[in-house]
């Protein structure tokens, strides 16, 4: 398969088995991880519960790698709470029939690419420092993430929570309450 051929679009509700199919096919995942997968996309692409859950500010946003015409990778990302302009990559699966074919290049692209447009100033990416997410690592460490702190044991005994970050606009102004914003500021 040829990196040309994957497509970045939106998901639909209707790509949930998709999703899941995705998630435990990579094998690095339990089935605790694959059910908190899950619900993230429920809370994205579920009946809205509540009026008073914004649809221009969702917690959980996601992007979607086709090839032909189905999902073989997705992406999910959000804005960390409470922070100016941190965003979390929640989530990121490739099924492994399409790796190593540009469909993580390509989710990563679009992700920073809308992050940047936004002005996001640091996406934050938790990883395990487990032997099996080596590949992990170094898809991340090639895109310029680099290690901003580590939790020894924090999964597992030996198993580290290991996390990462990337600043993505080193210009970006200060808070917007310290400086005054264009008024089309998306
Ligand atoms: C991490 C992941 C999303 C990468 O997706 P992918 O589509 O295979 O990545 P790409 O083909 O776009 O690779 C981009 C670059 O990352 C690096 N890379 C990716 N996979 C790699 C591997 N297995 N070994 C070494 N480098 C790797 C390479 O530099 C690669 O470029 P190249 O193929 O030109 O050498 C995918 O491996 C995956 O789903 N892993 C399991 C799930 C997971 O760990 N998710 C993240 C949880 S924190």
């Amino acid at each position: 398969v040829s990196a040309t051929s994957v497509r970045i679009a939106p998901l639909e509700a209707r790509h949930r088995p998709h999703i899941e199919t995705i998630v435990r096919a990579t094998g690095v995942f339990n089935e605790d991880e694959v059910g908190v997968a899950l619900e993230l996309f429920d809370a994205a692409f579920g009946p809205r519960l509540s009026a008073l859950v914004d649809a221009d500010s969702p917690d959980y946003e996601f992007v979607g790698a086709f090839q032909d015409e189905s999902p073989v990778g997705y992406a999910c990302f959000g804005q960390t709470p409470s922070t100016d302009r941190t965003y979390d990559l929640y989530w990121i699966a490739v099924h492994p029939d399409a790796q190593r074919t540009g469909a993580g290049r390509a989710l990563m692209d679009e992700v920073e690419g809308r992050l940047t447009a936004r002005q996001a100033r640091l996406l934050v990416i938790e990883t395990s420092s487990r032997d099996d997410y080596v590949p992990t690592r170094r898809f991340y460490g090639r895109r310029g993430y680099s290690e901003a702190a580590r939790v020894r044991d924090f999964y597992d005994l030996g198993d580290d929570r290991v996390i990462l970050t990337r600043r993505l606009s080193a210009s970006a102004p200060a808070r917007p309450e310290a400086v005054p914003q264009p008024s089309s500021r998306i």
